[in-house]
């Protein structure tokens, strides 16, 4: 049993291929103004044809592990938040525990869309402080251009490739940690953000296929009051179970699904702008990594420091939500 959990690696890894607006703008019907004042979107990044989900966490995963200073076999369990496995089984964490040769880890995915990450951390806390595991490897990789219709211009000028990953142990410091956390969910709002093909509702024939059911569907519009709505009570929660002030947190870190929800959750939670981590204008909504990849960038950035308050907060597919207040 351990008191609380400490971070002890971050890593992210990001395609090459840039996708611009500009780029867009020749291919569907919209436009760079469109896409930057509705959204905070300039470019996001395109996994190569031969890569798969796993890929890009796995190159997460090694930078994540470097910096921990463990090798593949201290890992005890590997957990990947995807909503774009490689296949439907194995899972893409199976597939990521033979890549890295981590050979003494359990494996296993969470299907949480873009608040897996969260959803993850918060799985990972419990089982360290139960003390079932010691060195948790929590990865978050995506690859939604494989599920977007390029046709549709609702939704292909959002989305983005990427990976985030966090190793996690045991600490009994009383210092750094999990401070508190919540999740939820919210069922009956499943089909605001849906891929209904491919599964055993509807398998995969020519049909389906035909009526592009394999393709990611979004209803953007609805999907926004909920997304400030779910961020701000999920900020509130944690803020009052730590008994602490929303002006005590240093470094808000939201799911980086459009530059508006961003702002409008900041401001109603009241944390000043200057305090927020974005780089949707980069990467656009990568789903679960959106989370890992700003939190190594913010490190990297040297805007997180020893005894700082993290606020994580998530919202997406399900629909689900959570946030995670975090000691540095
Ligand atoms: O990770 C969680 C999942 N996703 C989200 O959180 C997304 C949440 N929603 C959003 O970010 C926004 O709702 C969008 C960015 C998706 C859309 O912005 P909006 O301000 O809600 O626009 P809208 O859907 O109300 O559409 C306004 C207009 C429509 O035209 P009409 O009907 O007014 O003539 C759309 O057809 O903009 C049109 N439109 C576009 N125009 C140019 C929609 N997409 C585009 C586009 N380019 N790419």
């Amino acid at each position: 049993m351990s008191k609380n959990i400490k971070i002890v690696g971050v890593g992210s890894y990001l395609p090459e291929k840039i996708l611009t607006n500009l780029d867009l703008q020749k291919t569907v019907d919209t436009s760079d103004e469109w896409i930057r004042t509705r959204t905070g979107i300039r470019e996001r990044r395109i996994a190569r044809e031969d890569q798969a989900s796993s890929d890009l966490a796995v190159e997460a995963a090694k930078i994540a592990l470097q910096k921990a200073s463990l090798k593949p076999e201290e890992i005890d369990l590997i957990l990947v938040a995807t909503i774009t496995p490689d296949m439907f089984f194995p899972s893409t964490a199976c597939i990521v525990q033979d890549k890295l040769g981590a050979k003494n880890a359990a494996a296993l995915d969470i299907s949480a869309a873009c608040s897996g990450f969260i959803y993850g951390l918060v799985v990972s806390h419990s089982l360290i402080c139960q003390g079932q595991y010691k060195k948790v490897l929590l990865i978050a990789a995506e690859t939604l251009s494989k599920i977007t219709d390029w046709e549709d211009r609702s939704t292909c000028v959002l989305l983005g490739d990427g990976a985030g990953a966090v190793v996690l142990a045991p600490s009994d410091s009383g210092k750094e940690g999990l401070l508190a956390s919540t999740l939820g969910a919210i069922g009956s709002a499943g089909n605001l953000l849906y891929l209904p093909g491919g599964g055993s509702r509807n398998p995969t024939t020519h049909q389906t296929v035909d009526k592009k059911l394999h393709y990611l569907k979004m209803q953007g519009n609805d999907l926004f009051k909920l997304a400030v709505k779910s961020l701000v009570e999920a900020a509130e929660n944690v803020i009052q179970k730590a008994k602490i002030k929303p002006q005590d947190i240093d470094l808000f870190i939201p799911h980086q699904a459009n530059i508006r929800i961003i702002n409008a959750s900041a401001k109603r939670i009241g944390i000043p702008m200057d305090r927020v981590y974005i780089n949707v204008d980069r990467y656009g909504n990568t789903s679960a990594a959106s989370i890992p990849i700003a939190l190594d960038e913010a490190l990297r950035e040297g805007k997180i420091k020893k005894g700082d308050l993290i606020l994580l907060d998530a919202f997406g597919g399900g629909l689900t939500w959570g946030a995670c207040l975090l000691r540095w």
